[in-house]
């Protein structure tokens, strides 16, 4: 008797379990159908970022000097008045192909000076940079946060290609279609810009790349807005990691070393087992 009645709990037990689960799959499916989830503005206007080829992509790129000291250029002259990179020494240029004197002649010119306290009055001051120091804190009064730029193509998914398609990003208004939906993004609010590659759509930064030209290269390099663009990007995949092509040559060399050791680890497999059967 017992048995049977034990059994019959199990079943009654599990059909309530499978009873319940089917209540709430119905409830979701029947929500769902009745009130289908609308299109958010993100799904409808964020676009992902741009396509950009670097010389330092993929596990064999390598930095361009050239393209990096353009880059520096384009932040020297125009992001540096919002944007700090305090994790960046002045020195540090020489990596990507400044001299020494150059390097101190920046760094002695750089509008923002170092902070510096009087031991003795305890009051601030300031002094000309040197080439030892990192590029000074900027102070921005204006609407929005300036992020520091230092490690920014670590910090946001896609990298250079988003910085870049940031900066080249103003021009594209959205869509009648979006526009229809989201009436609300018809005016931007008063010091904001639209922008479909920030994920918040509407950003705080000016557009900063306006005209071609806007600085002079020195290697004869037109300056397009889009050359522009990707250069500092490219500047800041540098900062970021300033060690990125010594990774990557170390990665070939213990690849060559691995191959090379399984090479040679087969050889003497095939010989100390010659002759032995196995
Ligand atoms: C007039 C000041 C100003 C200038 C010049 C400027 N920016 Fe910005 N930038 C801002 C502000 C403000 C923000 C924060 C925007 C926000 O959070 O809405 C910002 C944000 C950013 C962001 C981060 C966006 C994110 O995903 O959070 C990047 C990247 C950036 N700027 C790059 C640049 C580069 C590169 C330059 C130079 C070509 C530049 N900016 C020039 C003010 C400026």
């Amino acid at each position: 008797m017992l048995p049977l009645f034990i059994r019959s709990i199990k079943f009654l037990v599990g059909g309530a379990f499978i009873f319940v689960l089917g209540l709430a799959l119905f409830g979701t499916i029947s929500g769902w159908v009745q009130d289908p989830p609308k299109e958010t503005a993100e799904e409808a206007m964020h676009h992902h970022p741009k396509e950009l080829r670097l010389p330092s992509d993929g596990p064999l790129g390598k930095f361009d000097n050239q393209q990096l000291q353009r880059g520096f250029l384009v932040f020297e002259k125009v992001c540096a008045s919002c944007h700090s990179l305090s994790l960046v020494s002045f020195r540090d240029l020489q990596q990507i192909g400044y001299s020494e004197a150059e390097v101190k002649k920046i760094a002695k010119d750089w509008p923002i000076k170092q902070p510096v306290q009087d031991p003795k009055a305890g009051t601030w001051g300031e002094r000309d940079n040197l080439a030892s120091d990192r590029f000074p804190k900027v102070y921005y009064p204006g609407t929005g946060t300036p992020p520091d730029l230092s490690l920014i193509t670590k910090a946001r998914h896609g990298g250079p290609a988003y910085v870049y398609s940031l900066l080249t990003g103003y021009s594209e208004k959205p869509s009648a279609e979006a526009l229809a939906h989201f009436p609300e993004f018809a005016k931007t609010p008063d010091g904001m810009h639209f922008n479909p590659y920030f994920a918040n759509l509407n950003i705080a930064m000016p557009p900063p790349l306006t005209a071609d030209d806007q600085v002079t290269f020195s290697d004869g390099t037109r300056a397009t807005v889009d050359q522009m663009a990707q250069d500092v990007s490219a500047f800041l995949v540098w900062t970021a990691e300033p060690t990125m092509q010594r990774r990557h040559a170390a990665g070939v060399a213990v690849v060559l070393f691995l191959l090379i050791a399984t090479g040679l680890a087969y050889g003497a497999y095939l010989t100390v087992w010659r002759g032995v059967k196995h």
